[in-house]
Order: C-alpha cells, then structure tokens, then sequence
C-alpha cells in the first residue's frame, strides 16, 4: 500500500494528505497532554471516542447552518475535512468561571457569567498560546475586523448549540475552544470550524452531580477519563460499537 504523506503531527492528532485535493485526513490519536505537554499520557480508546464525538458536532453544526470544515468520517480514528488556513487563535468561549480564568479574577469555579466571555489565545506552543486582545489579532495581522466579526459570530452560534446539545443530556457546557479555518471558493474566502470539537476541548460537568466529564479528569486526576468521555458518547447516543455483536445460534 502506498505511504501517506504526513502534513502535520500535533499533541492529539496527526493530519495527512487526503485522497483529493483541498481535503485532508484527520487520525485522532490517543495521547493525552496537558499544562503545554508537559504532563502526558496514552488514554485507550480517547481518539476512537474523540473522533466520533467531534463528527457528531459537526455534522449538527451543519444541520443548523453553521460551516464546519467536516466532510465524513473514514474509520475508527479518521475522518476526512476540508483542508483550511488556520486563523493562528484558540477562540475561547466561557458561560461559567473555571480553568485560567478562575485562577486570572479569581472567581469561584462554576459561578456563572453575566454574559458568554469570548477569549482568544494566540497559537503559540512555545508561548503557551497565550490570552490576547483584539488589538494584537489586528496589529499584527492575524486576522482581519471582518474575519473577527464572522469569528465572533460563529463562536456564540457554536456556544448555543453545544449548550443546547448538552442540556438536553444532562449536561452543563461550561466552556469549550474552537478553531477558525479560511476556506477559499474561487475569489471568496469563508470562515469554517474546524479543528475538533470534543471533551478534550471542552469543559463539560454533570448538571446533578457536577461531575467532570471533560480532559480536567486528565488534567487534574479524578479518575478514569475514557469512563467521563465514553459517559458523554452514551448520552448522546455516539457511543462507537466497540464489542462485535455475538453471533446468533439459528436452530
Ligand atoms: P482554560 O480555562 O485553561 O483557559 O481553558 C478554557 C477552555 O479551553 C477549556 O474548555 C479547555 C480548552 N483548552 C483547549 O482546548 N486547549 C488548551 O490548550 C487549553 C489551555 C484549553
């Protein structure tokens, strides 16, 4: 079989060439990583788990009328997407107070917001992606005031649907990040979602419990997290077929 060309290895992915031009193949590998990589481990079965979940956004994004960069999901940890320029930001949405933000105003972890608090990182590993204002997105030309608006726009139509998605299954959406990728048809540019949108980049708790179901499990050692992400799959009826179905004894 010929080789694949690798594009792109990150921290919980690796991106290669698609089989036609303008797509490309996500694999959602099973590392986990956090705090800049320096804490790191192999979860089984997170990138199973993480790619079927953020297929499952996706395409109820698309369904609403929201652009995502998803095309389908190849296999078990593939899934075939537009290939996109990457806006260089980490688009940071918050409902409730928890993470750096606590930590940044100390506020209580959970405590809600007067209103959603949009964030943006710029993308930097060896900055550790740091908090930045629109004023530094236009100085230095990251994106432009039209490109920020549709971004703005995008994350609070992406911050409604996953908080709807998650009520309805017992779930409280405390913060998530997006990435926004350009797309060029013809002489247009459009802005699309893209990247992943999973536990590992959300910040899901249990509406009873207030039970951690996102990677804070991971980051923080409260205990099994392919049990907190396989729980959010069940919910919402994502959970892959993992045991093959056992045969049935015809008489
Ligand atoms: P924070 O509170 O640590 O800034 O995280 C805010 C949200 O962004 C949270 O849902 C986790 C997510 N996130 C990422 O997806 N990648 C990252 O590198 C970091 C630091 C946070």
């Amino acid at each position: 079989m010929a080789r694949r060309k690798k594009i792109y290895e990150g921290k919980a992915k690796i991106l290669y060439e698609g089989p036609e031009p303008g797509t490309i193949v996500q694999y959602f590998k099973d590392d986990a990583t956090a705090f800049n990589a320096q804490k790191k481990d192999v979860i089984e079965g997170k990138g199973v788990l993480n790619n079927r979940l953020s297929e499952f956004f996706m395409l109820g994004l698309s369904q609403i009328g929201v652009p995502t960069h998803f095309i389908r999901r190849l296999n078990m940890r593939e899934q075939l997407v537009r290939s996109c320029e990457i806006i260089p930001l980490e688009v940071i949405v918050r409902n409730f107070a928890a993470g750096s933000l606590s930590k940044r105003l100390g506020i209580e972890e959970g405590t809600q917001l007067p209103r959603p608090i949009v964030e943006y990182c710029y993308k930097d590993d060896a900055l550790g992606d740091p908090l930045v204002t629109e004023e530094h997105i236009a100085a230095f030309g990251w994106a432009s005031q039209q490109d920020m608006d549709d971004v703005l726009s995008l994350a609070l139509r992406v911050n409604d649907f996953l908080s709807g998605v998650m009520l309805a299954v017992g779930i409280k959406l405390i913060d998530f990040k997006i990435e926004i990728g350009r797309v060029y048809d013809g002489d247009f540019q459009r802005l699309v979602v893209a990247d992943e949108i999973s536990p590992d980049s959300c910040r899901l708790w249990d509406i009873e419990t207030g039970r951690h179901l996102d990677k804070d499990v991971f980051r923080r050692d409260l205990g099994s997290l392919t049990d907190a992400y396989s729980e959010v799959a069940r919910r919402l009826g994502v959970l892959p077929q993992t045991a093959p179905t056992k045969p049935t004894l015809i008489n």
